[in-house]
């Protein structure tokens, strides 16, 4: 027996794993994304890809963790020779990761506060961009300068990593069972309050028939797919390294199968309601000032803090109040995903280097608060915006793509896994989950990968400029493969990765 930290309670751990999931990804990604994507059309490669990638690597990811029972590299590294790399590079990705989401979560702080009077004003674009942010290229520098750090955001950024580094310095259950026990319920109630305002406000119908109206024309266009795959994995924590490395504080006997079934219907319904409670507020918005829903829908930073403020200015009654509600709920959902994504590396760092969690947490954590600052200077929000689209697109969707490909083609892992989870679960895997993970995402993905990378390669993003593109960008989502091709170099105690190795070792 090792004296690895586990989980107090199933519920606890499903918990901690739903509040990873459930993050900025479901409250302010998902609406915009399933908007632009064919609204009521886009559920149909939504579900697709729930139902033959998301759960089924979901699964694939908590029988790792569970089976292997180490970080997502140990882990990988125990699944056979070759794969610890992978198992970094994810953890590289989170690593990037963490720097700007924790940078989000700051600012729905600050906002959180300001909701109280609409310290936004009426200009609620203007605001965020100009007070709040004092965003370089309006203060008369330029695209790729970094200008002076904004207090406004470096105070409330501060606040965040003493949060999670305190939860994560109080381990696994003490620490980030707890957190996640207070605060995911209360993320339910607050946002329940949200979306039952948000459905009998004016208007609410037209948002929702803007929401649920399928544009089929769109279901054929490959890029509706992709946004679809990249959803789901982001949403669902998938190859973050985090779900193997949670799954691995499992108890021996444990349903994964049923947990990851959970897991991920909880995260979609938790998706759906942000979607009903957003578009709700998005119609209300769009008929009290006479203009279309497709007029006020905007993605992302848009959409949370441009639109929202504007619409909170608008509501009837208590719009601080409500104000606050929205802006706490992206605070609590925020802060528990990343929370997930630190342990990441707190984990791997431990387990390779033979540290104390502590030391892990000191290290690993303080270097991410510390390189995070980037993103709260005048020129944070460039930085931001290009490193979050590369490192999804190239990395965590490729991740995910390799992750299956090594798993299911080169280490043809898929039986013994399979045998596995069956062995401590009720519901039994069938050539469905086989078949998802062996044929239909690696096609799809793979599809999805050349594409993208076709596109990307052939025009910048955003138009932003080429250079600020590659060192952003590419230098970005490239340099988490060399990191993680780096620290799999280190050998391990060769005892820790043999201890496990052997096949019956968790049944
Ligand atoms: N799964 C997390 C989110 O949706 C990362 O934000």
């Amino acid at each position: 027996m090792d004296n690895r930290p586990q989980w107090g309670t199933r519920l606890g751990f499903i918990l901690a794993a739903v509040g990873s999931a459930v993050g900025l990804g479901n409250i302010w990604r998902f609406p915009a994304v399933a908007y632009e994507n064919g609204g009521g059309a886009f559920f149909l490669p939504y579900l697709f890809a729930l139902l033959t990638a998301g759960i089924p690597l979901l699964i694939m990811e908590f029988t790792i963790g569970h089976k292997y029972r180490g970080s997502a590299p140990l882990s990988l590294s125990r699944v056979s020779k070759g794969k610890e790399w992978i198992g970094w590079w994810q953890v590289a990705i989170s690593f990037v990761i963490a720097t700007y989401y924790a940078v989000i979560v700051a600012w729905a702080m600050s906002y959180s506060v300001f909701s109280f009077g609409q310290k936004w004003g009426d200009d609620t674009g203007g605001f965020l961009m100009g007070e709040y942010l004092n965003r370089i290229d309006l203060a008369g520098g330029e695209i790729g300068q970094f200008g002076s750090i904004v207090p406004g955001v470096f105070i409330p950024l501060v606040i965040v990593w003493v949060v999670a580094l305190g939860v994560l310095f109080a381990g696994v259950k003490r620490g980030i069972e707890m957190a996640n026990r207070i605060m995911i319920p209360t993320l339910l109630v607050l946002f329940l309050i949200i979306v039952v305002r948000a459905i009998t406000l004016d208007g609410a119908a037209e948002g929702l028939n803007a929401f649920f109206t399928p544009d089929w024309s769109k279901i054929t266009d490959g890029k509706v797919w992709v946004a679809a795959y990249g959803q789901i994995f982001f949403s669902l924590s998938i190859a973050f390294a985090i779900m193997i490395t949670y799954s691995s504080y499992l108890p021996k006997k444990s349903d994964v199968t049923n947990n990851a079934f959970i897991t991920g219907f909880a995260n979609s319904s938790f998706e759906l309601l942000a979607g009903i409670g957003v578009f709700s507020i998005l119609g209300f918005m769009a008929v009290s000032q006479g203009m279309g829903v497709d007029e006020v829908v905007s993605a992302g930073v848009g959409l949370a803090f441009v639109v929202f403020p504007q619409i909170i200015n608008e509501l009837p009654a208590f719009n601080g109040f409500f104000g606050f509600l929205f802006f706490g709920s992206l605070v609590l959902a925020g802060l528990t995903s990343l929370i997930s994504i630190v342990e990441t590396f707190v984990a791997g760092v431990q387990e390779k280097f033979n540290i104390s969690r502590t030391k892990s947490v000191a290290l690993g954590g303080g270097l991410a608060a510390l390189i995070s600052l980037v993103f709260a200077t005048q020129g944070g929000l460039f930085f931001l915006d290009t490193a979050d689209y590369f490192i999804n697109n190239f990395g965590v969707a490729l991740a995910g793509l390799i992750e299956v490909v090594a798993i299911a083609w080169f280490a043809k892992e898929l039986k013994n896994l399979q045998s596995h989870a069956d062995g401590i679960s009720d519901i039994k895997l069938g050539m469905w989950w086989r078949l998802s993970l062996g044929v239909i995402t690696p096609v799809v993905l793979g599809y999805m990968m050349f594409d993208n990378l076709r596109q990307n390669l052939t025009s910048e993003y955003e138009g932003y400029p080429r250079e600020f593109i590659f060192n952003w960008g590419w230098t970005v989502a490239i340099g988490a493969i060399l990191i993680g091709a780096l620290f799999a170099i280190k050998k391990w105690n060769t005892a820790k990765v043999e201890v496990k190795s052997s096949k019956e070792v968790s049944h």
